[in-house]
């Protein structure tokens, strides 16, 4: 049981193998950089370090793309999701127009790379809608236009959404030249250039450290020996290098998405989303000539703070065929989790404090794009090449004007750690039923406690081994979700994504 990635969540992607020759590294290698972490952002660094003719090695304890990266909506939009006005507000106007800049040479790069590498993946570019929200001040539109003509991209305004139902009268936002993809398509293509350039890639490899020794970085893999490289990328979603300083900028958020299948042509191909916050996202991907897929996302919660999908679920379905009544039924559903930064950009270069190793984190609903610029300037780094917006996603920045959602992110840990004070969810391990896990006291201690479909019984402790945050159980993913920094276990305890690196204590 190493997944809880199974059929009740199951992205439109994941049909898409990215590597599936990748096997376990073993023995002793060297090489110019390590990547570790092979989603986005670990893979588009390693392609732009192997075609500049360095001999790259990207290791992953998963499949190759298997992470958040399979989990996408790939949206590729290179404004602020939080808003262009809010991201003024808290970083000027310069640093804002950075990051439009750097976010749209993202996209450009994508659109670059598939047509040089021939790569397949429903790339295209089209129009991004945002629409004024049902019952809310349409002044968030017209703050949005002097936000976006700011920062210098090109922005429409328009009343009404001919594509939606029941959106006659809303202000509306056109923005053009969006794009979207297949992202495992994409990366699948990626992978194969990088191969070809000599690049390796090993699967089923756990990094337990990355160190600095001497004049190299030496990556310590669990039981399958060291890679020695002159440079190390850490792109492992949230840093497994780092255990708090990073981690405080930045909070984990669970969204959620589905597929429904809509007759080909019934909805225009473009980028939707709302002024809702959370808000709601929507994208097509063709499917098999006569239909396509409508994408619908949304319903964000900080990560292990509810336990309703189900819930979310019906009331995004019902949010998206209120808007398009065309849509039939749905294929797939599935969530997964973004990591938003105090002030809405992710922390990309050398990890703070040290010479040779890089760090690439903090997505913020944006890592498809983030995960690109970040190959961009890591690599430029590396190479020792010029590196355009440093300052916009220097990972030891500091932003003064984002404390407040420094202190409001920050809280959820000193909450969680009262939580170990609080009795277990259920007196006894006896009304556990199968399918079910919850948090059961034994003594002093927590116990995160699952029962399988055929009665096996799991017990693990319920503190977190990134630094001992209370787990959450999640019934739809089926795995233990960590409030305070985003770490997932599967419900046997083997961690799913980071910081954690080591699994769940079994508890006798
Ligand atoms: C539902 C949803 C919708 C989204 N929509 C959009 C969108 O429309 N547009 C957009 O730009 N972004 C979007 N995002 C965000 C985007 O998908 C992610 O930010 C991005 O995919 C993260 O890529 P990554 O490379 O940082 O991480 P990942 O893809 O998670 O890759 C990290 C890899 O590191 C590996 N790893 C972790 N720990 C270790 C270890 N100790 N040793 C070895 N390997 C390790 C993991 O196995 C994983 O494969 C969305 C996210 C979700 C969940
Ligand atoms: S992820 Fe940091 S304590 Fe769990």
């Amino acid at each position: 049981m190493t997944s809880s990635f199974d059929k009740r969540s199951r992205s439109l992607w994941m049909d898409v193998e990215v590597a599936p020759n990748a096997r376990p590294f073993e023995g002793a290698r060297s090489c110019d950089t390590i990547v570790i972490g092979a989603g986005i952002a670990g893979i588009s660094t390693a392609y732009e370090l192997a075609i500049q003719g360095q001999k790259v090695i990207v290791v992953d304890r998963g499949s190759i793309a298997g992470g958040i990266s399979a989990r996408t909506t790939a949206h590729l939009a290179p404004l602020c999701d939080d808003l262009t006005s809010e991201m003024i507000r808290l970083r000027g106007e310069e640093i804002s127009r950075a990051f439009y800049e750097s976010q749209a040479a993202a996209v450009d790069r994508i659109e670059e790379i598939q047509k040089t590498e021939n790569i397949t993946c429903d790339f295209r570019r089209l129009d991004g809608f945002l629409f004024q929200a049902p019952n809310t001040d349409s002044a968030i539109i017209d703050d949005e236009m002097d936000a976006v003509r700011k920062v210098g991209a090109p922005v429409h305004r328009l009343v009404g959404v001919e594509a939606l139902a029941h959106c006659e009268q809303q202000h509306v936002l056109r923005y053009p030249r969006q794009a979207t993809f297949h992202p495992l398509k994409y990366l699948q293509g990626l992978v194969s250039a990088i191969e070809a350039r000599g690049g390796l890639l090993y699967a089923g490899t756990i990094v337990h450290a990355v160190e600095e020794s001497g004049g190299d970085t030496v990556v310590v893999t669990a039981d399958r020996g060291n890679i020695t490289a002159a440079a190390a990328v850490v792109a492992t979603n949230s840093p497994i290098n780092n255990t708090v300083a990073l981690h405080t900028k930045m909070a984990p958020y669970r969204t959620y998405a589905m597929a429904m299948r809509i007759k080909r042509g019934a909805l225009p191909d473009a980028l939707y989303w709302d002024t809702l916050d959370p808000y709601h996202y929507v994208r097509l991907q063709p499917g098999d000539g006569q239909t396509d897929y409508v994408i619908v996302g949304g319903a964000d919660h900080k990560s292990g703070e509810a336990d309703d999908a189900d819930a979310r679920f019906q009331a995004l379905e019902a949010w998206a065929r209120n808007l398009m009544p065309a849509l039939g039924e749905v294929s797939h559903r599935w969530s997964g989790q973004v990591l938003d930064t105090i002030d809405y950009a992710a922390f990309i270069g050398r990890n703070p404090g040290q010479q040779r190793i890089y760090v690439h984190t903090g997505d913020s609903g944006q890592g498809m794009t983030h995960g690109v610029v970040g190959s961009l300037i890591n690599s430029s780094l590396i190479l020792g090449r010029e590196a355009k917006w440093v300052d916009v996603y220097e990972p030891s920045r500091k932003t003064p004007s984002a404390i407040g959602n420094f202190l409001r992110e920050n809280t959820t840990v000193v909450k969680n750690i009262a939580e170990y004070l609080a009795p277990g969810e259920l007196s006894s391990l006896d009304d556990l039923k199968p399918g079910h896990g919850a948090i059961v006291r034994q003594g002093l201690s927590k116990i995160a406690a699952y029962r399988d479909d055929h009665g096996q019984l799991y017990k693990r402790s319920a503190a977190c081994t990134h630094v001992g945050c209370h787990l959450h159980w999640n019934s739809f993913e089926r795995c233990w979700d960590c409030p305070c920094h985003g770490s997932h276990f599967a419900a046997d305890g083997t961690p799913l994504n980071a910081p954690a690196v080591s699994g769940l204590a079994q508890v006798d």
